[in-house]
């Protein structure tokens, strides 16, 4: 096998995050350096707890889990209990995790592990407020050219937003640091509401996790079940946009995405229609394109290609 991919995903879990964990640690093609969490979804308390929580239900406990910023870098923390439960994980019993949180601070890791491995060998995969990759790109500046790309879940632009009308959750919680990744010069690959839209969870998808009869395809349709509830009471779909995997499969098969390098820019100063991402589709500005933002998907290749690897663990 060519070499595998290094990444490092920073996560708010969250149900779709949870998938996107094990859909990562499933493939062989990627090597997870390490899992860094922020506060998003709920406190950051329970996304570590819960990100160490889908290690071990991987059977991957070996996997180092890393505490990274506690609140947004200028605004209050904004949470989504609402859709994702008390916990940030609802759905599931899953056990209290044994193995322990690295000592170390995310942001920390993040900027070692850049310094430390060859240039644009790392990837790095925000699926929740981007706090943690702002703090490092701020810490270490070095660092911006030696990424090899942000692959993220943010934004919307044809779909408007989830949290506000003009807002999606990530960039809405934290819009200065989305600011700043928008402007450090990285490749970004972008995947917004417009994408994660198309990949409903329905029942009969859910059926197939279910049907894998393992305990991670067991939790995971439990962890749909519960998750896709709020989106189709709000959107009357059957099920719910599922959206951080797309980041992950997006790494492991790119052909099943389709969109266009744009202009990105994020709106840090209304209070009306902050966090929006203004996205030159058009290219009706002279702004510099500063991201491959996705439009489609072939859902159901993305669907098959979850349950395939997740039936692995
Ligand atoms: C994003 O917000 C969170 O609720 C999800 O985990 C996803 O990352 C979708 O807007
Ligand atoms: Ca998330």
């Amino acid at each position: 096998m060519a070499d595998r991919q290094k990444i490092i995903i920073d996560t708010d879990p969250g149900q779709d995050d949870a998938v996107a964990i094990l859909l990562a640690l499933a493939s062989p093609e990627l090597d997870v350096l390490g899992i860094t969490a922020v506060a998003g979804n709920v406190p950051l308390k329970l996304t570590e707890k819960n990100a160490r929580k889908i290690c071990e239900l991987a059977g991957k406990p070996e996997t180092k889990v890393f505490a990274g910023a506690i609140r947004p870098l200028a605004r209050t923390l904004v949470t989504a209990e609402e859709v994702h439960g008390q916990t940030g994980l609802n759905g599931p019993d899953l056990p209290e995790p044994k193995m322990k949180l690295q000592e170390q601070y995310a942001v920390d890791f993040i900027v070692e592990t850049l310094m430390k491995e060859d240039a644009h060998t790392v990837t790095l995969c925000p699926l929740g407020p981007l706090t943690d990759i702002a703090l490092a790109l701020i810490r270490e500046p070095k660092i911006a050219k030696r990424i090899k790309q942000i692959v993220l879940m943010g934004g919307g632009f044809f779909e408007g937003g989830n949290v506000t009308p003009s807002a999606e959750f990530n960039i809405y919680v934290d819009p200065q640091a989305a600011d700043v990744v928008l402007h450090s010069g990285v490749p970004i690959v972008m995947m917004p509401l417009d994408v994660t839209h198309k990949a409903l969870t329905k029942a009969t998808r859910v059926e197939k996790f279910r049907k894998l009869g393992t305990r991670v395809g067991i939790a995971t349709a439990q962890m749909l079940e519960f998750f896709e509830r709020f989106d189709e009471q709000k959107y009357g779909s059957d099920g719910g946009p599922l959206h951080d995997p797309c980041v992950i499969a997006y790494l492991l098969k790119p052909e099943l995405f389709s969109g266009r390098e744009c202009n990105v820019a994020v709106e840090t100063g209304s209070e009306l229609t902050m966090g929006m991402t203004v996205i030159d589709w058009w290219g009706v500005t002279k702004r510099p394109k500063n991201a491959l933002v996705m439009r489609d998907i072939d859902h159901d290749g993305f669907f098959d290609l979850l349950v395939e690897r997740l039936g692995r663990l």
